[in-house]
C-alpha cells in the first residue's frame, strides 16, 4: 500500500501550511531540539529533513547551525523565514555528493509522512549520502496507539470562532493512521487531511541497517530521558557503519 487514493507527498502542506505556526508552533520543545542537535552535529550546518514552515529553524540557528531544509510543500516554505528551503521529496534528495553537512534531522514524525517501508528506508539511505554526521529522528514509537479504536471522532480545537474536529482511521495491520481535521466556522468547513505510516523503533532501527546506519543513541525526549518499554516517542540517532 502506498498512500490512499487522493493523498500524496503535498497532502500534509496543503493542509495545514495555513495554521501550522498557530496550531503546532509549540507542540514539541524547539530548543531542547536545537541544543540536542547542535550537540550531535560534526559542523556547524545542519540538513532539516521536511523543514515545514521553519518551525524548528530559529532555535537550531540560535545554536549555531546554518539549516538547509527540505519540503515537499510550496506553501510550508513559504513561511519559511530564515535558513535555505529547497522544495524537494526527502526520498529523492537533490543533494550530492556528501558535503559538510554534519548531520540530518527529521523531527516531529516527519519520517512517517513517507507511506512505505522502502519509501522510509530510502529516506534514511539518502540522508546517509548527503552528509558526514549523524541521522537524527523523533517519532512516537506506536505503542500509544495499540489500543486506538480503529475509528474516532474528537474534538481538536474549540473556541468562539470555530470548531476543529479531528476524525482517525487507524489500522493497526497496515501501521496507518489516516485523519481529516474538519474545520467548521462561519464561513463554511476545511477539510484538513493527513495520512502517517507509523514504523516502531525495533522496525526502524532494521531500516536504517538496511540503508548502512547503526543505532547510536536514542532517548524518550530531546533532554536525553532513558527510553524505556513504555516511552510514546524517541530521539534515535543513527551513524554510518
Ligand atoms: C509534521 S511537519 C514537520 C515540520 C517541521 N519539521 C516541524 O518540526 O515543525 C512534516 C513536514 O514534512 C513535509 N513532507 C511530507 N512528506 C514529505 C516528502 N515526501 N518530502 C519532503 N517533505 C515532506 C510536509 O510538507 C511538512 O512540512
Amino acid at each position: 500500500m502506498t498512500f490512499p487514493s487522493g493523498f500524496g507527498p503535498g497532502t500534509y502542506g496543503a493542509s495545514f501550511a495555513d495554521v501550522y505556526d498557530r496550531w503546532y508552533g509549540g507542540i514539541t520543545d524547539a530548543t531542547a531540539t536545537a541544543r540536542f542537535t547542535a550537540s550531535r552535529c560534526t559542523t556547524t550546518s545542519v540538513l532539516e529533513l521536511g523543514v515545514g514552515t521553519g518551525r524548528l529553524v530559529g532555535a537550531l540557528r540560535t545554536e549555531g547551525l546554518t539549516v538547509i531544509g527540505i519540503d515537499s510543500s510550496a506553501p510550508m516554505l513559504d513561511g519559511l523565514r530564515h535558513g535555505l528551503g529547497i522544495q524537494a521529496d526527502i526520498a529523492h534528495l537533490p543533494l550530492r555528493p556528501a558535503g559538510r553537512l554534519g548531520g540530518a534531522l527529521c523531527a516531529f514524525n516527519t519520517l512517517f509522512n513517507l507511506p512505505t517501508v522502502e519509501l522510509q528506508t530510502r529516506v534514511l539511505a539518502e540522508a546517509a549520502e548527503a552528509v558526514d554526521g549523524p541521522i537524527i529522528v523523533e517519532a512516537m514509537t506506536g505503542r500509544g496507539l495499540a489500543e486506538a479504536e480503529p475509528q474516532s471522532v474528537g474534538i481538536s480545537r474549540l473556541n468562539a470562532e470555530s470548531l476543529v474536529l479531528a476524525a482517525t482511521l487507524v489500522d493497526q495491520e497496515a501501521q496507518t493512521v489516516t485523519g481529516q481535521h474538519v474545520e467548521i466556522t462561519e464561513a463554511g468547513i476545511k477539510l484538513r487531511p493527513w495520512h502517517l505510516r507509523w514504523s516502531t523503533p525495533e522496525q526502524l532501527d532494521t531500516m536504517a541497517e538496511a540503508a548502512g546506519l547503526r543505532l547510536s543513541e536514542r532517548y524518550s525526549d530531546w533532554d536525553e530521558s532513558a527510553f524505556l518499554s513504555d516511552s510514546d516517542t524517541h530521539i534515535s540517532v543513527y551513524r554510518r557503519r
